[in-house]
């Protein structure tokens, strides 16, 4: 689960329109494709969205009794999405990502059989119905579950995307097996232009939305794109100290010099 306090509502940006018709072409010619972008940039939540995972996800089918009507919309969502997202954990052997993908793979495409009509114990370990496996946190896989997931890959007739850091892309380069597998290469940018500002004035008016009466001017959002680069999280961050300053202070604007103050009360990535 995300924790959903750290963020506001999803925000369907020009990136993360970018991601769908990245995700999409790697789902319909069934290939390997890396996405690669900074920290905070929005990568996970946007390949979440894509896979509608906060809905279509089985695991609740797979670890208790969700009620029947829970049930029918995890069965809904997935048989919409068809697609399957896994964070394998720090250090993950090859032998426990090939167990947690082939779980989850199989309860994913039961949960899409049941709601195609078909009888779940006639289809068995059957895998077909996921088009679409999305891994992210990569980084963390060694050389041996990389091969793993290649391995995993080469059996079925899903696509693969591969969620990493900026770099994920060079060390993959180095695994030729794997690497001749990969169609498409994505790079996820930070928010730029109309997106920065119009996120920068959604979010100050949720998360200030008590202090703020006019959303911020031309000169304060262009300091806080310079300060946070287009990063999300760093750009919610960089809000929450200027809630503070502005209920610290009683003020109701934000100016360049609110901006500054809570610039220095940021821990990382604010110079
Ligand atoms: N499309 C979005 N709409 C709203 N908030 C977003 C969006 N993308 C990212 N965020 C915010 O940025 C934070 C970091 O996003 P995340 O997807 O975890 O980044 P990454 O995976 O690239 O490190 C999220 O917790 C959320 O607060
Ligand atoms: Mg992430």
């Amino acid at each position: 689960m995300t924790a959903r306090r750290r963020h506001g509502p999803f925000i369907a940006t020009t990136e993360h329109r970018r991601f769908v018709e990245f995700a999409d072409a790697v789902r319909q010619n069934s290939y390997i494709g890396l996405c690669f972008g900074a920290a905070g940039v929005g990568k996970t939540l946007s390949a979440r969205r894509y896979a509608n995972w906060d809905r279509a996800n089985p695991a609740p089918l797979m670890s208790y009794r969700a009620s029947k009507a829970a049930e029918r919309r995890i069965d809904a969502a997935m048989a919409q999405s068809r697609t399957v997202f896994y964070t394998p954990s720090v250090g993950a052997s090859p032998a426990v990502l090939r167990r947690d993908i082939n779980a989850l793979l199989t309860a994913a495409s039961t949960s899409i059989g049941i709601h195609l009509g078909q009888d779940p114990d006639a289809t068995g370990e059957d895998q077909a119905h996921i088009e679409l496996v999305i891994v992210d946190e990569a980084d963390r896989l060694s050389h041996a579950a990389l091969e793993c997931a290649r391995d995993l890959f080469d059996r079925a007739d899903f696509g693969l995307i591969l969620i990493g850091m900026p770099g994920i892309e060079k060390r993959m380069a180095r695994y030729p097996q794997f690497y001749s597998r990969v169609g498409f290469a994505h790079h996820f940018h930070p928010l730029q232009g109309k997106d920065l500002s119009f996120v920068t004035t959604h979010h100050c008016r949720k998360v200030c939305s008590s202090a703020v009466r006019d959303s911020p001017n031309a000169r304060a959002l262009t300091a806080i794109s310079r300060i946070t680069g287009g990063n999300f999280r760093l750009l919610h961050r960089l809000l929450v100290q200027i809630e503070r300053v502005l209920k610290i202070n009683k003020l109701t604007a934000i100016t360049v010099d609110v901006i500054d103050a809570a610039r220095s009360m940021l821990v990382i990535g604010a110079n």
